[in-house]
C-alpha cells in the first residue's frame, strides 16, 4: 500500500526520493509525488500513475534541494489523480506545511467540516490534507510543537512525515498503527515506511513505536514520546543488500521469487532441526516448555495467502501434535468474541508483519491475555515486535504482490512447529527422526519441481483465454487448491474458485462446461479413487481437466494421464509436504496465464503487497 520516503542530508534529495519510491513500488500504488525545499521555496511534483511518470515530470521540472519527502499513494479517499497524490500542503507563505501520510484518518470528515467553516480551502479529496491544514494552524515557528499538538486530534492510523520551509532542514516523523523507520547514514538521515527502501543506503535503523515522534536533520536525530520527552531507543542493524531487492536477470520479481524457493525453504529450516533430539528448535518462541505443553488449542490467523498457509498448518499440527487447531481470517477474528480458554495460543501468520487486520487480531488476543506467536518474514515489523514470540521465515524480501516464496516458507515453518509440539507430546523419536529426514530432502524436491516450468508454460498457452476456472484438492491439497485459485485471480484476473474436490458436487459442478477448466490436485493414497471419480464427473460434463499429480506410482500417473487433458507431474513427497511441492506449478500457471493475458504480473491492479488499512 502507500509508501513513504524522506531524506535530509547533503546530496540532492529528488533522485534519492525517486529511487526510494521505486523500491516501494511493489507495495501497490496508483500515484506518486515528492516535495523538496530550497530556503523558503517549496518544490512540489505529483503525478497519477507510475513512479516513472513522476521521474519524467521531475526531469522536465527539477525539484532541487537536499531535504525532501515523497510518497506512493494507494487510493482510499478520492480517485487516483495528480491532485490527490501526496504530498499535501497546508497553510500559506510563512507557515506552509507539507505532509506525506500512510494510514487512514477516520475522523477526517468532521475535522474537514470545521476547517472549511473556518475558511480553509481544500485542494484534494484526501483525508491526509486535514493533517497539513491542522499543523499549519498550530504552526508558530516550531514544527515539532505544531505536529505534537495536532496528533491527539487525529483518530485512526498514521505513519507520517512533515516538513516546512519555515524550518527547512528538519523532517518530523510520527507513527500510530502504520510503520515508520529511520535510517542513519553519514551526515544524512532517511525516513521510510518500509526498511526495504533503505537497502544499501543505511545499515543502522530505528523502528519507531506507536505514538513516538522523530525529529531529523542532516547532523542528528532524536526520538520523543507523545509528551515530547526525549527517549532512548534501540538501533538495529539492517541486513538488506540492495541486490536482494533487484531482479537479478529475471523478467519479474514473481518469477525470481518462485525460483528462490529451493533456498528459501532451506533457509526456513536452517539451524532449526536437531537429529539428536529428533525435533525442531526455535530461538524466539519465548514461551516456556510448560506453556507450550499445556496448550489446549491453537488459533491460527492471517489474511490472503498467509491464511491459506494457516489452513495447511491446521492439518499439520492436528496430525503431528494432536492439538486442536482453528484457522480464522484475521479480519473476522478481530471482531468476533469467541470463547477461548486461557491455554489457547494465538499464532499470527504474515509475510509483511504489517497487515492491519492481522495486527488487530494479535492485539485483541494479547488484550485478552492469550500467549501470542507470529510467523513472519519481515524482520523488525510491527507484528514481529508485538507478538510474545515467533519464528522468522528468512525468505528475503518478497517484492511480487502475489505471495509465492513466503507461502512455501510459512508451510515449512508450520511443519517444523508441528514437529516441535509433537515431540513435546505424543510423537516418538523414530517418527521425529523420519520427519527430519523428509524435511531435509525437501529443498532438492522443490528444485526438481521447478523442472515442470516449461510444461506449465505450454498448459498456460492452451488455457490462457478461459475466464473461469475451478481448483480442486483434498486433505493437505485442499488449501493448495484455494491458494492456486487465489494466485490466478490476483495476477491474471481470471475468476477462479478453490474447493475440496468432493464438495464440488454441492454447487460448483453447476459451473462446469467446456469453457470452465478444472485443475485437479491429485495424490495417491486412500482417497485417490474418490478424487478420480470427481474428475470423471467433470469430464462427463465436458469440462477440460488439468491434473497435477505426484510421481509416486506409475499406475496412478498412467490412470491420471488417461483421463486428464493435461498432466503436470511433480516429485513424490510425503503427503504433509505436498502443499509445498504442488503450490509451485500453480504459481507458474498463474504467472504464465497473466503474461499471456497482458497483465502486469508484479503490480496487479487494485492490489497492495502490504494492506495496512482495514
Ligand atoms: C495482501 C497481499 C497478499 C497477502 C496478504 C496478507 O493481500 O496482496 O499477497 O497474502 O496481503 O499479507 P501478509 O503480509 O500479512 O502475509
Amino acid at each position: 500500500m502507500c509508501g513513504i520516503v524522506g531524506y535530509v542530508g547533503h546530496r540532492e534529495a529528488a533522485p534519492i526520493l525517486i529511487n526510494g519510491l521505486k523500491r516501494l513500488e511493489y507495495r501497490g500504488y496508483d500515484s506518486a509525488g515528492l516535495a523538496t525545499i530550497t530556503g523558503p521555496k517549496l518544490h512540489l511534483r505529483k503525478k497519477a500513475g507510475r513512479v516513472s511518470h513522476l521521474a519524467e515530470l521531475v526531469q522536465e521540472k527539477p525539484a532541487p534541494g537536499v531535504v525532501g519527502i515523497a510518497h506512493t499513494r494507494w487510493a482510499t479517499h478520492g480517485p487516483a489523480n495528480d491532485v490527490n497524490a501526496h504530498p499535501h500542503v497546508g497553510g500559506e507563505n510563512g507557515n506552509t506545511i507539507v505532509v506525506v501520510h500512510n494510514g487512514v484518518i477516520e475522523n477526517y470528515a468532521p475535522l474537514k467540516r470545521r476547517l472549511v467553516e473556518e475558511g480553509v480551502e481544500f485542494q484534494s479529496d484526501t483525508d491526509t490534507e486535514v493533517i497539513a491544514h491542522l499543523i499549519a494552524q498550530h504552526m508558530q515557528g516550531d514544527l515539532m510543537e505544531a505536529v505534537q499538538a495536532v496528533l491527539p486530534l487525529l483518530k485512526g492510523t498514521y505513519g507520517l512525515v512533515v516538513m516546512s520551509p519555515t524550518e527547512p532542514s528538519l523532517l518530523v516523523g510520527a507513527r500510530l498503527g502504520s510503520p515508520l523507520v529511520l535510517g542513519i547514514g553519514e551526515d544524512e538521515i532517511y525516513l521510510a515506511s518500509d526498511p526495504s527502501a533503505l537497502a544499501g543506503w543505511s545499515n543502522r535503523v530505528v523502528y519507531l513505536q506507536d505514538r513516538q515522534m522523530v525529529a531529523a536533520t542532516a547532523s542528528g536525530w532524536q526520538v520523543f514520546d507523545s509528551t515530547r520527552e526525549m527517549i532512548a531507543v534501540d538501533i538495529h542493524p539492517l541486513d538488506l543488500r540492495a541486490a536482494d531487492a533487484e531482479l537479478n536477470g529475471f523478467p519479474h520479481y514473481m518469477l525470481k521469487e518462485i525460483y528462490e524457493q529451493p533456498e528459501t525453504v532451506e533457509n526456513a529450516m536452517r539451524g532449526r532441526l536437531s537429529l539428536d533430539e529428533a525435533t525442531a528448535h526455535f530461538g524466539g518462541l519465548n514461551l516456556s516448555p510448560r506453556q507450550l505443553r499445556r496448550a489446549s488449542r491453537l488459533i491460527l490467523t492471517g489474511c490472503g495467502t498467509s491464511y491459506h498457509a494457516g489452513l495447511v498448518g491446521e492439518y499439520l499440527i492436528e496430525e503431528f501434535a494432536r492439538i486442536p487447531v482453528e484457522v480464522e481470517y484475521a479480519s473476522e477474528f478481530r471482531y468476533r468474541n469467541p470463547p477461548i480458554d486461557h491455554d489457547t495460543i494465538v499464532l499470527a501468520i504474515t509475510q509483511s508483519g504489517e497487515t492491519a487486520d492481522t495486527l488487530a487480531a494479535l492485539r485483541e488476543s494479547k488484550r485478552k491475555g492469550h500467549p501470542t506467536l507470529a510467523i513472519c518474514n519481515v524482520v523488525g515489523s510491527t507484528i514481529a515486535r508485538e507478538a510474545d514470540g515467533g519464528v522468522y521465515l528468512h525468505a528475503g524480501p518478497e517484492i511480487g504482490v502475489a505471495s509465492t516464496k513466503a507461502f512455501t516458507s510459512q508451510v515449512t515453518v508450520l511443519a517444523l512447529l508441528a514437529l516441535h509440539f509433537g515431540r513435546m507430546r505424543n510423537l516418538s523419536s523414530m517418527q521425529g527422526a523420519r520427519m527430519i529426514d523428509e524435511l531435509q530432502a525437501l529443498p532438492a524436491m522443490v528444485r526438481e519441481t521447478l523442472n515442470c516450468h516449461e510444461q506449465v508454460r505450454r498448459v498456460a498457452e492452451r488455457f490462457a483465454d478461459y475466464d473461469n476456472m475451478l481448483y480442486l484438492g483434498r486433505q493437505y491439497l485442499y488449501p493448495v487448491a484455494l491458494e492456486g485459485a487465489l494466485k490466478i485471480k490476483e495476477i491474471s484476473y481470471v475468476h477462479a474458485e478453490g474447493y475440496p474436490a468432493a464438495e464440488m458436487k454441492h454447487g460448483p459442478i453447476a459451473l462446469v462446461d467446456e469453457h470452465t477448466p478444472s485443475v485437479f490436485l491429485i495424490s495417491g493414497g486412500p482417497i485417490f479413487d474418490k478424487v478420480m471419480s470427481n474428475l470423471e464427473e467433470v469430464r462427463a460434463r465436458g469440462g477440460p481437466v488439468i491434473a497435477v499429480c505426484g510421481n509416486g506410482d506409475d499406475d496412478i500417473v498412467a490412470a491420471v494421464e488417461d483421463r486428464a487433458d493435461e498432466v503436470i507431474v511433480v516429485p513424490e513427497v510425503p503427503d504433509y509436504l505436498q502443499p509445498i511441492v504442488f503450490a509451485i506449478p500453480l504459481q507458474l500457471l498463474a504467472y504464465h496465464v497473466a503474461l499471456l493475458r497482458g497483465c502486469d504480473v508484479d503490480k496487479p491492479r487494485n492490489l497492495a503487497k502490504s494492506v495496512t488499512v482495514e
